[in-house]
């Protein structure tokens, strides 16, 4: 088999530098070990000639990295626009910022359409395609326009919301259809799952049996495979990091005092306002608490041409500054806020110092950050996790102390509960969640989705060509536009 990995997003393997998101953080070490070719954006735009695609391929473990160059006339559209300003707002139950022209659609499915053809090049008759994400939620259609048979997946790293929700989406119907010559689509949760499939047969019609749609374009299945981390390798690395200057710093710095850490992109699905609200709530309700324990958060920029970015990472330093102000002492900060990345190296080291883990998302896919907080902990003394339930690690980590980031009284108290969290309580929450961490790691949601990718081959072989009606699909006029 050849895989072929497929994300707008990819990473380099450079182990001093911060990842960009959990999509790239997860892929990279299987790409490595797996030895798929992983194509991905460069990065850079170029005009010209797009029927030739450029990429700078590099090697990376025992697979290979291809970077294209996207089409510099749709980028923006693409990127700021449609993926990020219309289907990133309705993923994350964001209809009020949904914003997207007609032109960013179009853009939009031109890059999808240009990812097509650059596939073709990395095309093998063994290969196999796993598309990643919500940028390319028409990959599969245009793959199958141009003639590919071979199996397509894809998988969402994001919620997929109510069908109202994604109702609020421009092109919504043809995007979805499109989706179904997906041979497999993954979700993080089976809330996700049953959202979309919700869709299928309330606002298409068709028949769902099991998980199991079929269209014209063949048999289409929908399956729940919640992303994991490495584990071990973050309990190591965590170790290791104790000593590192960043990490050793910071820990003098504390002299005796506890921390709480966020991490997050500086992105409004963080909830990053409310969990600032939260601490100043307490510290407030709480006075006590002043001096015991303060907040590191590392806010990492992201997608910082976008209106609704600009604003919250105003109002977030607004915020910082108030609450510092407020509650601050000549020599105490409340809230040490950073607007940069570590590489992991140093992340796990400053998870393994803090006493609390705070991660409140108001929707959230996964979560990494909740993951890998709990697997850098010291087994001997482990910190607690503050968990939102709208994160879909909330599923899976269900010991940790689970807040409704929409109520601040309620998250105050539970930082509180956490901070003065006994020993026993402690460990015996901490345990429960790395088992779960054990039993669903990185190498086996790869492992599961590829084999139910390669099943779905032998499932078509079997059953054979299925024949519907073709209404369901985009309308491509002769003349001109192609999208409507
Ligand atoms: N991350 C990092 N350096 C940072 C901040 C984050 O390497 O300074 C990584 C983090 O370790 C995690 C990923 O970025 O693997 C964030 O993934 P998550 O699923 O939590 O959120 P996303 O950004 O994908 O929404
Ligand atoms: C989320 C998305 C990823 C994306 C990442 C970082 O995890 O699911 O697809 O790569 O955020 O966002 P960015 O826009 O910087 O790639």
């Amino acid at each position: 088999m050849n895989l072929v990995v497929v994300s707008n997003r990819v990473a380099r393997g450079k182990p001093n530098e911060p990842m960009t998101g959990g999509l790239a953080a997860a892929l990279l070490p299987v790409v490595e070990h797996s030895g798929a070719i992983w194509v991905g954006s460069s990065g850079r735009v170029r005009d010209g000639n797009l029927k030739e695609p450029f990429a700078e391929i590099e090697s990376l473990g025992a697979g290979a990295l291809a970077m294209l160059d996207l089409p510099a006339a749709h980028y923006g559209g693409y990127y700021e626009g449609f993926a990020n300003s219309a289907l990133w707002p309705a993923l994350h139950s964001r209809a009020d910022l949904i914003r997207a022209t007609q032109e960013d659609y179009v853009s939009y499915r031109e890059v999808n359409a240009f990812m097509a053809r650059a596939l073709l090049r990395f095309r093998k008759p063994d290969s196999v395609f796993w598309i990643q994400d919500y940028h390319f939620l028409a990959l599969g259609a245009e793959l199958r326009d141009l003639g590919v048979t071979q199996p397509i997946g894809f998988f969402l790293h994001t919620p997929w919301p109510s069908r109202a929700l994604i109702g609020g989406v421009p092109h919504h119907r043809e995007l979805i259809e499109a989706m179904l010559a997906y041979d497999l689509i993954g979700f993080q949760t089976e809330e996700d799952r049953e959202n979309f499939l919700s869709y299928i047969e309330h606002d298409l019609g068709l028949e769902v049996n099991e998980g199991v749609v079929r269209s014209h374009h063949g048999r289409m299945r929908a399956a729940v495979f919640p992303i994991g981390i490495d584990p071990q390798k973050f309990a190591q690395l965590a170790q290791k990091a104790m000593t590192h200057p960043d990490v050793s710093r910071l820990r003098r710095s504390l002299n005796g005092e506890k921390l709480a850490i966020g991490v997050d992109r500086l992105d409004y699905s963080k909830g990053l306002v409310n969990r600032i609200k939260a601490f100043d709530r307490m510290w407030t309700a709480q006075p006590q608490l002043a001096r015991t324990i303060s907040l590191l958060q590392i806010a990492t920029p992201s997608r910082g041409a976008i209106e609704a970015y600009g604003n919250l990472q105003s109002e977030v330093a607004k915020l910082v500054t108030d609450v510092n102000g407020i509650h601050g002492e000549v020599d105490w900060t409340p809230i040490r806020y950073l607007n940069k990345g570590f590489g992991q190296a140093v992340l796990a080291g400053l998870y393994r110092t803090a006493q609390v883990g705070v991660v409140t998302p108001l929707q959230d896919g996964m979560n990494l950050v909740a993951k890998e907080y709990v697997a850098a902990q010291n087994p001997a003394d482990p910190g607690v996790l503050v968990l939102s339930k709208f994160a879909g690690a909330a599923n899976e980590l269900d010991t940790a102390l689970i807040v409704n980031p929409h109520d601040i009284d309620g998250m105050a108290k539970t930082i509180a509960t956490a901070v003065s969290m006994p020993l026993t309580e402690r460990r015996m929450r901490w345990e429960a969640m790395m088992e779960k961490l054990n039993a669903g790691t990185i190498e086996q949601w790869f492992n599961d989705f590829v084999e139910a990718l390669r099943e779905t081959q032998f499932v078509k072989s079997e059953i054979g060509p299925i024949v519907t009606e073709p209404a369901l699909w985009p309308v491509r006029s002769s003349q001109g536009a192609r999208y409507h």
